[in-house]
């Protein structure tokens, strides 16, 4: 991570923050954004403090269009990802590398329950997040709402998404997220951070640490 800027050739000026001070701040900035929730966890819990207000009570629709909430998982650990099914290669590189965990967890992946949450409910119908999860593996459960109950999960997860327009067209658009896994306990609290980008053998490793 590139938090350092050059201040292009000024000097400090004598009122007010010099310009390499404004430079360098922006450049963090900048690099809390790029690095998202992602970032801003890791190096949370990289000083040993433990984050557990992430998450939180969520209604939303199963593949089936029926309603569930987070209290329907309760008694199992949940991974949570925040994806849409148009995405072009973040979401099924991490959904592959999801369900390939799972087939490496052994007995610790009946304990685990893989939530995939869409940031694009505008398009993913319950129908079309049934077909996607069900396309990695079995065990991975595809939900989708109402643009109401999208906005609230993604708000109680940190998770940023923004609609980026591609063309002139209803359909024209992509949907820029962050990319992280969370790994709640069987009492719905957060208990890790699970980076998405890694093997499922890497994020498996990783999973095993936490599931007791
Ligand atoms: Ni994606």
């Amino acid at each position: 991570m590139n938090t350092t800027t050059t201040d292009g050739g000024k000097g400090p000026t004598p009122a007010g923050p010099s310009p390499r001070f404004t430079y360098l701040v922006i450049g963090v900035l900048v690099a809390f954004l790029l690095l998202g929730t992602g970032g801003f966890l890791w190096m949370s819990t990289g000083h040993g403090d433990r984050i557990t207000s992430l998450g939180g009570p969520f209604q939303l629709e199963d593949g089936n269009g029926k309603t569930v909430t987070d209290r329907d998982f309760r008694g199992k650990y949940t991974l949570v990802y925040f994806g849409y099914t148009f995405c072009p290669d973040v979401c099924p590189t991490t959904l592959n590398a999801v369900a390939d965990a799972m087939d490496r967890l052994g007995s610790k992946a009946a304990k685990v329950q893989p939530l995939f949450i869409t940031v694009d409910p505008k398009r993913d119908t319950p129908a079309v997040v049934k077909q996607y999860a069900a396309a990695f593996g079995p065990k991975i459960e595809g939900l989708t709402g109402t643009p109401e109950q999208i906005a609230a999960v993604a708000k109680e997860y940190r998770v940023y998404y923004q609609e980026h327009r591609t063309g002139p067209g209803p359909n024209d658009y992509s949907m820029d997220h962050s990319s992280i896994l969370y790994l709640m306990g069987p009492d719905g609290r957060f208990v890790a951070p699970i980076r998405a980008d890694q093997s499922g053998e890497q994020m498996a490793a990783a999973l095993a640490k936490w599931i007791s």
